[in-house]
């Protein structure tokens, strides 16, 4: 095997037997793991790479979606590529009843909650439980009389619709299937096969004249079944009849009714009475089956902008579980994470594109990345025999452009050395920082602590001010307060399904010790941890070929409170820990940084052969100041002396 070397210039290290650059060596290699040495083929001379980065080509990319689509079952092979778009991918999920833009732009809460859309909360063909203002949810009851009544023969008593039925009892006879009735109208269809009704004069001594009974069958509701649904801003939905009267609770309607509350079509103001405001209860949907998080992202900025004209990059994450009965059910997937990517001005303060806009006016994601992470359960040999991927990664292009499928995403990881963006292609570009292990990829953990770091140390001036957007865009800025918990409470459960990803996946890597720090310093606090030191991990990368040359520990070397080590983990935390929290190394990690000193120290300062090759300096995306390149030398150089 012939390799390529770039002499070092540090002699002392010369031991390394020269910096060995590995080209290609973003391609995810197999069997790198965090545990093993990489054997990598070396070509004889490097062609100069266009980025860092940006292993793979449109080439492989579009390999890659025809594996993915045979394997998955999202769409054909032969029209993957031409005609996919996230609607598609949203079908496939099993949630037909969302479009693209419900998923970008829809309120977290009410897409979490099922209520985002009408679509959404009565979707055609589902069954819906409808729980009144009480408490207590919509019934057909047969037995309402008064048993004290005496029915004539011959007199047929219809159902009707009570309201006293509690979630313990809500059985067959609280769901209704929604029907679809044309012109934005919709029937509900009782257990019985009959539809609600209006039923005018249908219970004697009533004080309204209109109630709802179940007595009209059909394969589409007729006119007195038909009700126009009003999705209203507290989340609830009214139901219009052909009156223009609305679906509400009755109590005390009639004395021949042995239940308080009885249902009738008689308020007029569903917006404010409360008993004409049904909250939907979807039946085989649980809540947290969706699950949405908006926060500043730090890495996806172009650093190489001066700080006061800088955009802000924004993302949203949706996590959403494939639906039972889904094609992604079929195959194996059992979530999908789609990430949208915003940017705003330094001084635009509506990331998320705002309400009543239109989508062309948005300030729509650039870039929507997924993740459909695969899990075989145990016996499913089925899945066992298809050997899938953890992760497979897909990319759609502009939302003002259609949600259409891409090869890659563009992105200013290698801004440093390459003007403007570059292309990172499914799927290298991806594997590369999430875990290095082709086939193995993981998630990577949302950290909020390093988000918040970004505040203050001058990168993001716009972003610090007063009437800034908060960086935890759902929770606000007041950590005391119930939203604030609320919506750390999203990312906790986020970062809870990212480290049980991990651990299914990649055991040994020091992603999952990254995710579980994470966990153990928010288990109860939903506030910040400032403290570096305190967020360090503690991880040795047994086996690494680095090792060898270091003076055996005992035991992983970690980051103390000493003053050095805050001055270099704040420096590494900077410029580093964008790309060094996921690839090759973890800066939290005192015991890889040894490993990596020397390396650290060329890549900071390349010779002159190595400086000729683009993406070898670091940090890739920005230059350093001066000053702080000085101490980060200064420091790495102490480091490698203590510990080689
Ligand atoms: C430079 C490193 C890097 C590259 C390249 C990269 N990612 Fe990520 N990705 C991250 C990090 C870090 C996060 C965590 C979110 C954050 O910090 O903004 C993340 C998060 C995600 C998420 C949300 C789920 C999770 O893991 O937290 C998805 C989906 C995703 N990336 C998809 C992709 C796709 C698709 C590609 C390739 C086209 C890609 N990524 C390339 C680093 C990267
Ligand atoms: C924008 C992303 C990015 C940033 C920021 C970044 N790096 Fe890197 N770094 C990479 C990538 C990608 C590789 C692997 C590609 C390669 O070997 O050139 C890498 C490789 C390295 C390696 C070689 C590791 C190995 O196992 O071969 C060292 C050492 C390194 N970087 C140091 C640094 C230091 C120090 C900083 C901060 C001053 C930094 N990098 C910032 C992306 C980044």
């Amino acid at each position: 095997m012939k390799t390529f070397a770039v002499p070092s210039s540090y002699p002392r290290r010369s031991s390394l037997l020269a910096f060995v650059v590995l080209w290609g060596a973003l391609r995810a290699l197999p069997g790198f793991a965090q545990s093993a040495a990489p054997k990598p083929a070396l070509p004889e001379a490097p062609a100069p790479q266009p980025s860092a980065l940006n292993n793979g080509s449109p080439e492989e990319a579009s390999r890659y979606y025809k594996e993915l689509s045979k394997k998955l079952g999202v769409l054909t092979p032969a029209t993957i590529e031409s005609q996919a778009t996230l609607e598609d991918l949203l079908s496939y999920l099993g949630y037909k009843e969302l479009t693209p833009e419900d998923v970008e732009f829809a309120k977290p809460e009410s897409l979490m909650e099922g209520t985002a859309t009408l679509a959404q909360a009565l979707p055609v063909g589902g069954k819906v439980a409808l729980k009144a203002d009480t408490g207590s949810f919509m019934a057909r009851s047969s037995e309402w009389l008064q048993s004290k009544m005496s029915i004539p023969a011959g007199v047929i008593v219809p159902d009707l619709v009570v309201a006293n039925a509690t979630r313990a009892d809500a059985g067959a006879s609280s769901l209704f299937e929604v029907v679809d009735a044309g012109g934005g109208k919709i029937g509900l269809k009782a257990d019985t096969g009959n539809y609600v009704s209006r039923c005018n004069g249908c219970v004697a001594q009533g004080t309204i004249e209109d109630f709802a009974t179940v007595h009209v069958p059909g394969a589409t509701p007729p006119p007195l079944s038909q009700f126009t649904p009003e999705l209203l801003p507290n989340g609830t939905v009214a139901f219009k009849a052909n009156t223009g009267n609305y679906l509400a609770r009755c109590r005390n309607c009639s004395p021949r009714i042995n239940t308080p509350d009885a249902v009738g079509i008689h308020a007029t103001d569903a917006r404010n009475q409360p008993s004409a405001q049904w909250t939907i209860v979807r039946v085989g949907v649980s809540s947290g089956d969706i699950l949405v998080s908006r926060f500043f992202a730090p890495k996806i900025v172009n650093f190489k902008d001066n700080p006061a004209e800088r955009k802000t990059g924004w993302r949203r994450l949706v996590r959403m579980k494939s639906r039972p009965g889904s094609e992604a059910r079929k195959h194996f997937v059992e979530s999908a994470w789609i990430l949208f990517n915003h940017f705003t001005g330094p001084s635009v303060h509506s990331p998320f594109g705002g309400t009543n806009v239109p989508l062309s006016a948005k300030n729509g994601s650039v870039n929507t990345q997924v993740a459909l992470i695969t899990q075989c359960k145990a016996g499913q040999t089925a899945c066992q025999n298809a050997e899938l991927n953890s992760i497979y990664w897909m990319d759609f292009g502009p939302s003002n452009k259609g949600y259409k499928l891409s090869y890659k995403l563009d992105a200013f990881f290698d801004a440093g050395s390459l003007p403007g963006a570059a292309p990172y292609y499914v799927p290298n570009g991806c594997d590369t920082c999430h875990g290095s292990l082709r086939g193995q990829a993981v998630l990577n953990h949302l950290d909020t602590d390093h988000w918040l770091d970004r505040l203050t140390d001058g990168d993001f001036p716009a972003l610090n001010k007063p009437d800034a957007p908060p960086v935890l865009f759902d929770a606000g800025k007041d950590v005391k307060s119930a939203r604030y918990a609320e919506a750390f409470g999203v990312l906790r459960q986020l970062n809870q399904e990212v480290a049980d990803m991990q651990k299914r996946v990649n055991p040994k890597g020091f992603h999952l010790v990254a995710t579980n720090k994470w966990l153990e310093l928010h288990k109860t606090s939903v506030a910040p941890e400032p403290s570096l030191i305190k967020r360090a991990i503690s991880f040795s990368n047994t086996g690494h070929p680095l090792k060898k040359d270091r003076k055996p520990t005992a035991a992983p070397l970690d980051w103390t409170s000493s003053a050095d080590d805050k001055e270099l983990l704040g420096l590494m935390n900077t410029y580093c820990y964008r790309c060094h929290g996921a690839v090759r190394y973890d800066v939290f990690s005192k015991d890889m940084v040894a490993d990596q000193s020397s390396p650290i120290l060329d890549r900071l300062d390349p010779n002159p052969t190595q400086a000729k090759i683009i993406g070898f300096k670091m940090p890739v995306d920005r230059e350093m100041s001066d000053k702080d390149k000085k101490r980060m030398i200064e420091l790495i150089e102490k480091l490698y002396t203590q510990t080689h």
